[in-house]
């Protein structure tokens, strides 16, 4: 069985205002194993900052247990708190690098921290620079640095102190797309090749979709879906996955809608590709939604050879890109006009 290196039983998180008692989590129950990329996300206010920072202890929950690698961290205090911590990494949205400091300066203040000698810590410090990519910047403050270029700073700083886990609140946010998209592909390798487990907090459903494996939705302090980022896309259950994860539809029914019926494919599966989830990803992939008419069940089990026939997007140039992505998985499909005439792909 796979272990879990996070768990949340029941964590609510209350804060007394001046306004009142706001509920920021309530009665959350998450489970992240070993070595995962788990998104999170939420529009603003949802409760995203707060929930990672009761991972690692930064908010006491008001209630709820939260348990790193098995052990309960809830009650912990101090140095026994603190020897678990080392083994939680963060990453912000605003890097919060020391500015007095150059890039190399920035890396060794946790070796520092933990005691590690001189010579050694640099030459790990050194290292990490190489990591992210930035050997040549090793003397530059951050005023001297771009947003990506500090990004990259900040995540050899937390890779420093060798950790298990990388908790990142918004580390794109400030980023443009392109910047972005490097900064993403750097922490999915580091999750790959070194098997550090990633929680990821965004209102952004492309920086889930670049490095999530699974994800969870959370609205009003509430953990109201979740699952593997290619089923959450493919089919969203509740309002909030569906406004997160289409943005530029009013919402996916309506787009659903607009999959026209003359626009429909029946596909052949074979064996091995009906236990893909080709749908899922081509989803995924274009970005635009499809209408499903029917499945054979036989598909289902995912033995025998299946079909099923679904609608394409209404937009022409997105569903040649729903079939560009088909021929390439190699599914076997025919279009079906609106008389049902078949038409031989
Ligand atoms: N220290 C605090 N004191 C009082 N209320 C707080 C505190 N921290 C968070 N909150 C409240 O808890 C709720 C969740 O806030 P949180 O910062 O976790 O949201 P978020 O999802 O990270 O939002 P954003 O995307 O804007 O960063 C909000 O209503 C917020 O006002
Ligand atoms: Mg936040």
């Amino acid at each position: 069985m796979a272990e879990h290196i996070i768990s949340l039983q029941g964590v609510t998180k209350e804060f007394d205002t001046k306004g009142g008692k706001v509920v920021a989590l309530r009665d959350i129950n998450l489970d992240i194993e070993k070595g995962d990329s788990y998104g999170i996300i939420g529009l603003s206010g949802a409760g995203k900052s707060t929930l990672v920072r009761t991972i690692n202890l930064l908010e006491q929950p008001t209630e709820g247990k939260v348990l790193f690698d098995g052990n309960l961290l809830t009650g912990l205090k101090g140095k026994d708190l603190n020897l678990h911590r080392r083994k939680i990494s963060m990453i912000f949205q605003q890097f919060n690098l020391l500015m007095q400091r150059d890039a190399l300066g920035n890396i060794l203040f946790p070796l520092e921290i933990a005691g590690v000698p001189k010579q050694e810590a640099i030459e790990k410090a050194k290292e990490l620079l190489k990591v992210v990519d930035l050997e040549e910047r090793a003397h530059s403050y951050p005023s001297q640095l771009s947003g990506g270029q500090k990004q990259r700073v900040a995540i050899a700083r937390a890779l420093a102190s060798d950790p298990e886990v990388i908790l990142c609140d918004e580390a794109t946010s400030a980023l443009d797309p392109k910047t972005t998209r490097s900064i993403l592909g750097l922490l999915k390798k580091i999750n790959e090749e070194r098997g550090i487990t990633l929680v990821v907090i965004t209102h952004e459903m492309e920086v889930i979709k670049q490095l999530c494996g699974k994800v969870a939705v959370i609205e009003n302090g509430e953990i109201v879906e979740r699952g593997p980022v290619a089923e959450i896309f493919a089919r969203p259950k509740t309002k909030a996955a569906k406004k997160l994860f289409f943005p530029d539809e009013e919402n996916r029914e309506k787009a659903e809608a607009r999959t026209s019926t003359k626009n429909r494919l029946r596909l052949a599966f074979d064996e091995s590709s009906a236990y893909k989830p080709i749908i899922a990803n081509m989803i995924l992939e274009t970005g635009a939604p499809v209408n499903f008419f029917y499945a054979d069940l036989d598909m289902l089990g995912g033995e025998q050879k299946g079909q099923m026939v679904i609608g394409l997007s209404e937009d022409k140039i997105l569903a040649e890109k729903q079939k560009e992505y088909l021929r390439k998985e190699k599914v076997e499909f025919i279009e079906l006009n609106e008389d049902a005439e078949e038409v031989a792909e």
